[in-house]
């Protein structure tokens, strides 16, 4: 495996010879020589290795990586910012962790990488859908509602969304009894999200959202069933979005539509 010193100082005696390797091996991290169809990468400060993978990187039909796992590695003109997808919805990433899996996300509408918002709106649920996600640590879900007639006892009102007429609110999921009914509230639109428990306590909720939502929430990942096969025979899963075929990436190099003839190694 290559550390980051040689690749850096091998980049650079290239740049001296050819500057367009240098552009492209800067952009890679180590590859694991074991996979040679599996690519590590890294985004800004994020590691972007398997089962994650580079969406505009790879092939585009053929990648290593889990379905739905493609990080987005965009240039905004200014920095790097590695995007990963939910659903329809774009995810600022802040964080990966292979050992314990987590992923850190942040809605991409109230990232550190679009202009801060001192009274964001968020405007869509998190859309897990059936990918092998789970919400992972102490975390809260928070239930927006926008453009209201009034706000329920239990829920806190968002101020600067709001007006004599129309108002809008914030309340912890666990805040609401059981059964109520909004009907009466004749709200535009509710949204449900899930942030990491930074609030100083439950009647903070109003004033310290916006904080909440830049900081985001964490999912661990667990293994898709298609996936299981090929994992356990040491292989690592790809697709190919041209024949919508699963693919197992072996070591040595093979790839198959099946799995592997080892059997399964925790690296
Ligand atoms: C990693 O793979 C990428 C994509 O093919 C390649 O450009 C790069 O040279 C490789 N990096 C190392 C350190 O092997
Ligand atoms: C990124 O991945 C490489 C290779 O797996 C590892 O050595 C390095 O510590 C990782 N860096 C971070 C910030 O996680
Ligand atoms: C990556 O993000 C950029 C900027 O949002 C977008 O233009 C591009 O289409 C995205 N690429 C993919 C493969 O989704
Ligand atoms: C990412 O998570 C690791 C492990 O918790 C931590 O050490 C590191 O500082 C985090 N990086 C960022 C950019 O937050
Ligand atoms: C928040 O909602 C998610 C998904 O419905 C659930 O898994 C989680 O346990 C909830 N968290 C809390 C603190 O209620
Ligand atoms: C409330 O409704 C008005 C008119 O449709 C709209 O302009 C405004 O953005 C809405 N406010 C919120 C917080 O959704
Ligand atoms: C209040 O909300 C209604 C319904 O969305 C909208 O038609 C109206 O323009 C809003 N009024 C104000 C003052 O925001
Ligand atoms: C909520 O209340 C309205 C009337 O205020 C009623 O028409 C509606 O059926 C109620 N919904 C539920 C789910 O109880
Ligand atoms: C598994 O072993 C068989 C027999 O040696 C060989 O034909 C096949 O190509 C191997 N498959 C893979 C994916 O390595």
């Amino acid at each position: 495996m290559f550390d980051l010193f040689h690749s850096l100082s091998l980049s650079l005696a290239l740049l001296l010879l050819f500057p367009f390797f240098f552009f492209i091996s800067i952009a890679a991290q180590s590859n694991d020589t074991n996979f040679p169809g599996c690519f590590s990468y890294r985004c800004a400060n994020i590691n972007i290795s398997y089962p994650f993978w580079r969406m505009d990187s790879e092939t585009p039909t053929q990648y290593c990586g889990y379905e739905g796992f493609g990080i987005n590695c965009s240039n905004n003109g200014e920095e790097d910012v590695p995007i990963a997808y939910l659903g329809d919805d774009s995810y600022y990433v802040h964080n990966i962790s292979y050992d314990p899996k987590w992923i850190a996300l942040v809605d991409y509408d109230v990232s550190p990488v679009v202009p801060p918002d001192v009274c964001p709106r968020v405007r869509h649920n998190i859309d897990l859908g059936d990918m092998p996600f789970n919400f992972w640590g102490q975390n809260v879900n928070l239930s927006f509602h926008f453009n209201c007639t009034g706000v329920p006892y239990f829920a806190h009102e968002i101020k600067c969304l709001s007006n004599p007429t129309n108002k809008s609110c914030v309340h912890s999921l666990n805040e609401e009894p059981a059964n109520f009914n909004w009907t009466e509230y004749s709200c535009d639109e509710a949204v449900l999200t899930t942030v990491f428990d930074v609030f100083s306590s439950i009647n903070a909720l109003e004033p310290e959202f916006p904080r909440a939502l830049r900081q985001g929430f964490e999912l661990n990942w667990g293994r898709t069933e298609d996936c299981e096969k090929c994992e356990d025979s040491g292989g690592r899963c790809g697709y190919n979005s041209n024949t919508r075929e699963h693919m197992c990436f072996c070591s040595g190099g093979k790839t198959t539509t099946g799995h592997c003839n080892g059997t399964f190694v925790k690296t």
